[in-house]
């Protein structure tokens, strides 16, 4: 098949690396014993932490995001601790696993993959264990399989209110740089991030931010660690170094993306993350079909999972869409195969991005006979642009 024009990749991660990044990216590569190397670590290592609202240090890995979540696991506890873990969607289960393939006791909380995790299923968890032997609280905080975010400051003041020792570790994989998330505030201690989404750098990198409380933990942490050691890490990033040959061009495009997120502003990107993911469930909404978060409060701002109607095939409708208009959409997961689509809204995006999405979408879903109401766009566009609202786009949002 021809094709013109540029591909729509809208799965959720990996996401549209803008041309900036692009750019900064294709450059000979270094001596990563260089002064000019150690230059570009430090300035990447410090710019991370403001994404990550963390005043500690961020480290890098060069991995894809499943290795920092071993790194979170394996430098915090030890073989045979109980941790608490909930059932939200395809990654809390792999995540699970990999707790698991290291002996560590997963206590994991039931869930609907519809709903995020429960403050009132950890308070009753974590107030029976009046010995404090659970030793970590793990949650997915924007679940990618489903949609569905979960409200890290309300676990957070569960755990506080009960004084329940335990460390909190959050995957901020598919939210950091499209949602705010505060890992200081929210005194989490170990936020496990990638760079493929909305960070807008292709897949390579991922992070662990840690606490104070983190850093205590690893001291007493037993699991076996070699590659992904924190201490290893952190004694070479103090000079701009790594323990071993570093992803330098990766690092590059990092770098360029920071800078993009700084000059946005923060909470423009996450207003701007926001108005999008509005319009694309007012889009849903409009054709009739079902969102598959069940709480309005849980919506995720970087993807919308959509549910088909019974009897129609999901991947059937993404194959007539990629096919046809050059789009690609996000499957469903494990369970949710064929049942679900998804629509990644997050990272390098704007309204015409989006509206194109939705048009691909709503033309696909006409040729694939799938039974839904026309008008999605439309009502997509109107949440985007109210009549009479000039300059409301978030502009005023400093
Ligand atoms: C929320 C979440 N956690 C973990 C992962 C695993 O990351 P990776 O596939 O980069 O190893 C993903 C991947 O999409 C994800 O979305």
């Amino acid at each position: 098949m021809i094709r013109s024009g540029r591909h729509f990749l809208q799965i959720p991660g990996p996401t549209n690396v803008p041309d900036r990044v692009l750019r900064a990216m294709s450059q000979p590569v270094i001596d990563h014993r260089s002064p000019e190397f150690a230059k570009l670590a430090s300035e990447v290592l410090e710019g991370l932490r403001p994404i990550f609202q963390a005043s500690g240090p961020v480290l890098i890995y060069p991995a894809s995001g499943t290795g920092a979540w071993e790194a979170a696991i394996v430098n915090t506890l030890s073989p045979g601790d109980r941790v608490l873990m909930f059932e939200t969607g395809h990654f809390s289960q792999l995540w699970r696993q990999v707790a698991e393939n290291f002996g560590v006791k997963v206590e994991y909380v039931p869930g609907n993959w519809r709903r995020g995790a429960a403050p009132s299923d950890l308070e009753a968890r974590l107030g029976a264990d009046n010995h404090h032997t659970i030793k970590a609280v793990m949650v997915v905080h924007n679940e990618t399989s489903t949609g569905v975010t979960s409200r890290i400051p309300e676990l957070r003041a569960v755990m506080n209110r009960l004084r329940h020792p335990a460390l909190l570790i959050v995957d901020v994989i598919s939210s950091l740089g499209s949602m705010d998330y505060r890992h200081d505030e929210w005194e989490v201690d170990v936020t496990v991030g990638g760079s493929q989404k909305g960070l807008m750098v292709p897949p390579g990198l991922s992070f662990n931010a840690l606490s104070e409380k983190a850093l205590a933990a690893y001291k007493i942490a037993r699991l076996p660690r070699s590659y992904w050691d924190w201490q290893q890490m952190l004694e070479p990033n103090r000079t701009g170094f790594f323990p071993y040959t570093p992803a330098t061009n990766l690092l590059y495009g990092l770098r360029e993306a920071i800078q993009m997120l700084n000059e946005e502003g923060l909470p423009h990107v996450f207003r701007r993350h926001e108005r999008h993911a509005q319009a694309t469930r007012a889009a849903v909404r409009a054709w009739g079909l079902e969102i598959l978060c069940q709480d309005p409060q849980e919506y995720s701002n970087s993807l919308t999972a959509v549910v088909m109607p019974s009897g129609h095939d999901a991947d059937r409708l993404r194959k007539i869409i990629l096919d046809n208009f050059d789009l690609s959409l996000g499957s469903g997961l494990s369970k949710l195969a064929g049942k679900v689509f998804r629509i990644g809204h997050l990272g390098s995006f704007n309204d015409l991005m989006l509206a194109g999405t939705l048009s691909g979408i709503e033309m696909g879903l006409r040729l694939a006979d799938v039974p839904h109401e026309d008008g999605g766009v439309a009502a997509a566009l109107d949440s985007l642009a109210p009549a009479g609202k000039i300059g409301e786009p978030a502009r005023s949002l400093k």
